[in-house]
């Protein structure tokens, strides 16, 4: 089969290509230089540009993401659009006509990627106020922002009923089944769980691709290359979320931007997760990465460890020998490794009930936003009607070989009065917690400063909540 999509309107296919291209260094091979490449690693967002249509939860957007970490045969029977499909003939498009009025672009290496930015935002179902996370993954060496904020503060709230209101209404963004071969390269996209398993049974040896976030980076800065890539992105089975009341089920394969938007339509949903979403990186990666995805790298700074160690989850593994299901503590078993199997893959992640009262996510980053974790900390706190600790969980990211859980002091807490001295208690034990590395992110001791900070810093808030 070839890789066949849409691009500004007019059919592609694609023969020939290494699957793991990714679609910006297509989209430039092709003549789209347009969409630029800075970084080549989703830090910067020139390569930004636009997924079209109706996402699973039934609304048709424009789907901002960074090209140069989509592998070209993930946009197998989509549309996108990119900068040079944006203006009408010699009509600019209003968020092209805003940056250039306002002054929001020099040297214009980062224009596309804002304008790309600028354009999903503006076609956002509900758009209101203009939400500043839209251009938050784009970065601009020349211009200071201001005037690239103002052209996004100035977009129109009524918008035409233009050809893109049009386009949304009749696309649709799901992946579609892929089997695609280049030279001795092989890329298959399978649309079941029955499918993968016979494609893993066939090459236990092939690379799983999510949303591609963690391993686009690896193929495109290390070159790493695997004979067979397998893609999870067309899997519903792995996709979704559902309450019971035992429990939250999350789809291991949705986006984080699906988690975000709907664990919206519950107001019982984890307020931990709800804190995460905003510090996970930008808009543009959240578009693709999976929480399965951020799990199965068991990287000892994953953000959504920690937070999921903390609400006490565990993870549904399936593969073509059945199913089980293994506390998260217990998944992660050393630096970068978990115990997933060969042929095995994350299903999904469950958070038992009842929820822990007070719930605080903590990020320390040399930038407050878009950035990676130097460490991080998640708390959980129950008390019961006398003022005792019913629950209390604490887990941290970036300070040992995996995210871990503190459970010295998560006993010294159990069943004591939430008081200073329960609280001094917990702080000692955490002073012995994990074992922190210097990096150039932080020094070992700033890291064991900050384990204990952070708790001192949730003492304040949970006394604030209660
Ligand atoms: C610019 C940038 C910023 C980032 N910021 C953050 C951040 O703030 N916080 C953070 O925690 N991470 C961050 N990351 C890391 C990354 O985005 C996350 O780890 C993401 O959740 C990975 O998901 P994915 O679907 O893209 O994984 P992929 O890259 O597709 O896969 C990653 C690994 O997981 C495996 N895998 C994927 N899904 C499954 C599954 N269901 N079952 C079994 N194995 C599977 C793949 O085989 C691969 O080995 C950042 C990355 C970039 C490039
Ligand atoms: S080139 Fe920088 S995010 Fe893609
Ligand atoms: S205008 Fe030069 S990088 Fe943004």
């Amino acid at each position: 089969m070839a890789v066949e999509f849409v691009l500004n309107g007019k059919a592609v296919r694609v023969e020939g290509v290494d699957p793991h291209s990714s679609l910006l260094a297509w989209l430039r091979d092709s003549g789209y230089t347009g969409t630029k490449e800075g970084c080549a690693e989703g830090e910067c967002g020139a390569c930004a540009v636009a997924l079209v249509g109706r996402a699973r939860d039934g609304q048709a957007r424009f789907e901002p993401v960074n090209s140069c970490l989509v592998p070209l045969c993930q946009a197998h029977g989509q549309e996108w659009v990119t900068v040079e499909g944006v203006a009408h003939a010699s009509a600019l498009h209003p968020v092209q006509r805003a940056l250039v009025t306002l002054g929001g672009s020099q040297c214009g290496y980062c224009t596309p990627g804002f304008v790309m930015s600028l354009f999903c935002e503006y076609y956002r179902p509900g758009r209101t106020v203009p939400d500043p996370e839209a251009i938050a993954g784009n970065l601009c060496r020349c211009t200071g922002y201001r005037p690239i904020a103002d052209a996004l503060a100035g977009l129109d709230v009524e918008v035409p009923r233009d050809r893109f209101v049009l386009q949304l209404a009749t696309s649709d963004s799901r992946a579609q089944p892929l089997i695609y071969a280049a030279g001795e390269h092989q890329f298959v996209r399978p649309e079941t769980l029955a499918q993968l398993f016979g494609v893993l049974a066939d090459h236990p040896e092939a690379l799983l691709v999510a949303g591609g976030t963690d391993v686009m980076v690896d193929v495109n800065q290390r070159y790493r290359r695997q004979r067979v890539l397998v893609s999870l992105d067309a899997l519903v089975e792995l996709k979704g979320i559902s309450s019971s009341a035992d429990e939250w089920r999350l789809g291991a394969g949705s986006t984080l931007t699906e988690l975000e938007r709907g664990l919206r339509a519950f107001e019982d949903a984890p307020q931990l997760l709800d804190q995460l979403w905003p510090l996970f990186s930008s808009r543009l990666i959240r578009n693709r990465a999976t929480l399965g995805g951020n799990l199965a790298t068991a990287s000892p700074i994953g953000d959504a460890a920690l937070v999921l160690l903390a609400l006490s989850a565990s993870v549904r593994l399936v593969s073509s020998a059945g199913e089980r299901s293994l506390p998260l503590d217990e998944f992660f078993v050393g630096y970068r490794q978990t115990q997933l199997l060969p042929g095995e893959v994350i299903a999904e992640v469950c958070v038992p009930k009842p929820l822990p009262r007070i719930q605080r996510f903590y990020k320390v980053s040399k930038r407050p936003l878009d950035d990676i974790s130097t460490v991080a900390a998640a708390f959980c706190l129950t008390l019961d009607s006398e003022g005792a600790v019913a629950t209390f969980r604490a887990a941290f990211g970036g300070v040992a070989a995996t995210s871990i859980r503190a459970p010295e002091a998560e006993a010294a807490a159990q069943g004591q009065p939430w008081n200073d001295r329960t609280q001094r208690a917990v702080a000692e034990a955490l002073g012995r917690l994990g074992t922190p590395l210097s990096d150039p992110r932080g020094s070992a001791a700033y890291r064991r400063a900050m384990i204990v900070s952070l708790f001192q810093q949730f003492c304040v808030d949970a006394a604030e909540a209660t």
